[in-house]
């Protein structure tokens, strides 16, 4: 099968080799002995891969590896007792292995992909919904008739967290960096869209009537400070990565004052050995792709040899919605 490896940890320009590898076996390291052998449509491409390339990221599998997180195409074989079953169309979780033709999956991350939604949209759905999912709901606790402010609203967690946002009966303020993002996160369903430039705190605080009662926060950075800012009473700041560079710090003395949380939220490590979680969030985000509520937005695709493409629109901060690879 054709497949991407990563051969060293020289960045995206030299990292990367498209090679010929036999068919991976049906068994995951997640769940070793079992696995969901998926033939792969489209594969995701997500900041873990860019920061794989530099030897940045905190799994550091041993030196060649498929990366590839995320995909969405066609069962061929799945476990003994599974409720998948051949030619099911999916959307995969697969941690490694993704880049590839064929890549294998643990089952409880396999979800059968409705008709209303292709392979790369299957591609740019576990990653980012079930995180939103996470993120928002589970540790943020986001409630119906809230307002949310999202950063990185454009991106893929960004338009991912708007659409589950609405799908959980939030109102959302979006923020971007230029016109072109702005769209997307219009196309996304954001009720508000606020342009990254000084006095942005105070547009949402205005937006917001007095603050926003949760903030998720996919970029970090100096806009952290802000962000707290923008919280009402009771308001909660869910941190979910740091695209902008720098880990911000707090002064907790700034909780305080008005009774304001900072919430983690780290998806994978977390749902990895609760299968049952795994199979609770999928329910929830299936019931909003039945509501016509989740549709993931394609943004950039590249064919899978342009794969060091893909990894620099994220790099040069140019992704408008999900980065996919179509892969045959
Ligand atoms: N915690 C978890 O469980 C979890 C799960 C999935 C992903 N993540 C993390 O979430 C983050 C976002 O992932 P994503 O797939 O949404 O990425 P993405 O599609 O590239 O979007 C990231 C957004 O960050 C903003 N940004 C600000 N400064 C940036 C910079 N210097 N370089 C690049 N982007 C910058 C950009 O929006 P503007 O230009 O509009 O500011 C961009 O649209 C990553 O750090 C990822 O690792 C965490």
């Amino acid at each position: 099968m054709r497949a991407i490896q990563i051969v060293n940890e020289e960045g995206p320009d030299k990292a990367l080799e498209l090679v010929d590898l036999p068919e991976p076996e049906p068994s995951h390291m997640m769940t070793p002995g079992s696995g969901v052998l998926v033939e792969v449509h489209a594969a995701g491409v997500s900041f873990p891969e860019l920061l794989q390339t530099r030897g940045e990221y905190q799994m550091k599998p041993p030196l060649p590896f498929v990366p590839g997180s995320e995909a969405g195409g066609i069962v061929i074989s799945a476990p003994e007792g599974s409720a998948l079953e051949e030619g099911d169309r999916v959307a995969a979780f697969c941690m490694l292995g993704g880049w590839a033709e064929t890549a294998v999956a643990p089952e409880h991350f396999t979800f059968v992909l409705p008709p209303e939604l292709d392979f790369e949209q299957g591609a740019a759905l576990v990653l980012n919904y079930h995180t939103a999912y996470f993120a928002l709901r589970l540790r943020g606790r986001l409630a119906e008739g809230e307002t949310v402010l999202v950063h990185g609203a454009a991106g893929g967690v960004g338009t991912a967290s708007l659409q589950v946002a609405r799908g959980l009966g939030a109102k959302t303020i979006a923020t971007v960096s230029s016109e072109e993002k702005k769209k997307v996160a219009e196309e996304a369903g954001a009720d508000h869209v606020v342009m990254l430039a000084d006095g942005w705190k105070d547009e949402v605080v205005e937006i917001s009537g007095g603050g926003v009662n949760l903030v998720l926060d996919p970029v970090g950075g100096d806009r952290f400070l802000d962000s707290l800012r923008s919280l009402r009473e009771e308001g909660r700041l869910v941190v979910v990565g740091f695209t902008g560079g720098s880990i911000p710090e707090v002064r907790v003395n700034r909780l305080l004052l008005k009774n304001t949380e900072v919430i983690g939220a780290g998806w994978g490590a977390y749902v990895m050995s609760k299968p049952e979680l795994n199979r609770e969030i999928g329910a929830a985000v299936g019931r909003l792709i039945d509501a016509g509520i989740v549709r993931p937005l394609i943004g950039q695709r590249y064919p899978l040899e342009q794969a060091a493409e893909a990894l620099h629109t994220l790099d040069e901060r140019r992704a408008l919605g999900k980065v996919v690879l179509d892969v045959r």
